[in-house]
């Protein structure tokens, strides 16, 4: 006869047993896949492909997995069932082709924790986001976008750099926290109505919480936050930090906001924040326009609008060593179109077909975003003849569509000749998608063209590259939520 201590722990283990088996069922259950949804590799219990995607370089590992799979197939991170779309052709018609239903956002774990309630502009949803999104536009747009103020202001930072870069006397430094800052300045004085001076060390500190928090957003700790929230919550790790940053940031931001109350002028707001401040206090009735809202709003403008271009010019500066006859005939065109004693300005640009045929090789080289933001089918629909349900995650792989073997002559290779046509004229490219395309196309692509333009040129015009003898740059690139250059330093040689 079986004791009462046996039959107890037979107990236990049948509920252990029935415990799991029931998990196991619940989760193929749930995970079963409708007829003709997109093939892909084997997914595990639970975890699907979160453990065999390659964290560093995720958007090549994906790109071999098109090889085998096709243009559209099938992954599961964690409990979202993720669909990828690979190259240019595939990449377009779920963009634009099906922007309505590709319009929002997947639920994400991270996102909820750091952008509560729906906040911000990248993460949110629904009618909060088209609020925002175009309230953002538009106040940009008042603020100097695409006007001649902000043109004088980028030259003025450009001023700055040059300056700041000179103090270095030849010496080789790293360009990172420098370009960060100096690119940084530029949204601020949208945001914040203020520029920073690269020896603010406050600031500094905020800039470099900024940079982690993005790499470690590339890492398998994220990953593993986005698929496990509610194991990865309790446990010690770098993905911590990711939190702490953006709180600290927010704090950041949040003093910024009571500094721009003390002194409101409703009927002259002076940047973004005192706009939004004076829409909140307007009474128009949106409930939408908060304060904490007006925090999340000004960090993603000030995040998107730091890390992306000023990792793009850090680009610019390792191609342009690893090919200093391209660097010699941009600074040729600068020299005959410009020359060495005015700024550039915008209007340059029109007699510039090379350089501004370089700065756009430079961005699809450069690949900054190789994994665009994930969307999610609003509704069932269907994407190169595969069925895909609607509350469906969609990864469209930038990578594949700038390296789009059909699309480009030598897409590996740095090749200007790409933008220009047989009489040397700018010719624009369908796959140049660095800014993605569709509803959620990038918000600031006026403003970082303008940037982009500028910098380089006043970059240029004012100095050489190079590095140190005997180093080789790298291409290949640390993969965070941007892809950014190794580090590495340079030389600047005053012209
Ligand atoms: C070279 C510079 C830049 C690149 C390559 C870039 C690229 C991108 C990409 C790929 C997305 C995701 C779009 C999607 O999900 O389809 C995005 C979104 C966004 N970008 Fe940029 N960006 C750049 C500069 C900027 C700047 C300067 C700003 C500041 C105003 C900015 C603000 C944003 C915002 C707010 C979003 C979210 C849009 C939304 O979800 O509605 N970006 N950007």
């Amino acid at each position: 006869m079986l004791s009462f201590l046996q039959l107890e722990s037979l107990d236990f283990k049948s509920v252990l047993l029935f415990f799991v088996v029931f998990l196991f069922i619940a989760d193929y259950l749930k995970h079963r896949k409708p007829p003709n949804y997109p093939p892909g590799p084997f997914q595990w219990p639970f975890a699907g492909n979160v453990f065999s995607i390659d964290s560093k370089q995720p958007d090549v590992y994906m790109r071999k997995l098109a090889e085998v799979y096709g243009d559209i197939f099938s992954l599961r991170l964690g409990h979202e069932e993720t669909v990828v779309a690979t190259g240019y052709k595939m990449v377009k018609e779920a963009l634009v082709g099906q922007a309505e239903i590709f319009v929002d956002r997947p639920y994400s774990p991270m996102g909820e924790r750091m952008y509560p309630d729906n906040a911000g502009l990248f993460f949110s949803n629904g009618m909060k986001w088209k609020t925002h999104r175009r309230f953002a536009m538009t106040t940009l747009r008042n603020f100097g976008l695409g006007k001649t103020l902000m043109e004088n202001a980028i030259c003025e930072e450009i001023r700055y750099l040059q300056e700041e870069m000179e103090t270095q006397k030849g010496d080789p430094f790293n360009p990172k926290m420098l370009f960060n800052n100096a690119v940084s300045n530029i949204i601020c004085q949208l945001v914040y109505g203020r520029r920073y001076d690269y020896s603010d060390y406050t600031f500094q500190k905020v800039l470099k919480k900024f940079n982690e928090a993005l790499y470690l957003e590339g890492t398998i700790w994220a990953q593993l936050y986005e698929a496990f929230p509610v194991i990865m919550k309790h446990l010690p790790g770098p993905h911590n930090a990711i939190f702490s940053n953006y709180l600290d940031v927010a704090d950041f931001i949040r003093k910024e906001v009571e500094r721009h109350k003390e002194d409101l002028d409703p009927n002259n707001p002076r940047d973004y924040i005192d706009a939004y401040i004076t829409e909140m206090q307007s009474g128009s009735g949106n409930d939408d326009f908060t304060e904490s809202n007006l925090v999340m709003n000004s960090l993603d403008l000030f995040l998107a609008g730091t890390e992306t271009t000023s990792t793009t010019l850090l680009w610019a500066l390792v191609l342009l060593i690893k090919h200093p006859d391209v660097q010699k005939k941009v600074q040729s065109e600068i020299d005959t179109v410009i020359g060495q004693s005015r700024p550039p300005s915008m209007a340059d640009k029109a007699s510039m077909p090379y350089t501004e045929a370089v700065i756009h090789e430079i961005q699809r080289i450069g690949n900054i975003v190789p994994i665009n933001g994930l969307r999610l089918a609003g509704k069932d629909t269907t994407l190169g003849g595969y069925f895909i349900p609607k509350g469906t995650s969609l990864l469209t792989n930038l990578t594949s569509v700038m390296f789009d073997k059909t699309e480009w002559e030598t897409p590996e290779e740095f090749n200007p000749g790409h933008f220009l046509d047989s009489e040397g004229k700018f010719r624009r490219r369908d796959a140049f998608l660095p800014f993605s395309a569709g509803k959620r196309v990038c918000l600031g692509e006026q403003l970082a063209r303008m940037e982009l333009f500028l910098f380089f040129v006043g970059l240029l015009q004012k100095f050489s590259f190079s590095t140190e003898e005997g180093v080789e740059l790298s291409l290949e690139g640390e993969v965070g939520a941007t892809r950014t250059p190794l580090p590495f330093k340079v030389f600047t040689h005053t012209r």
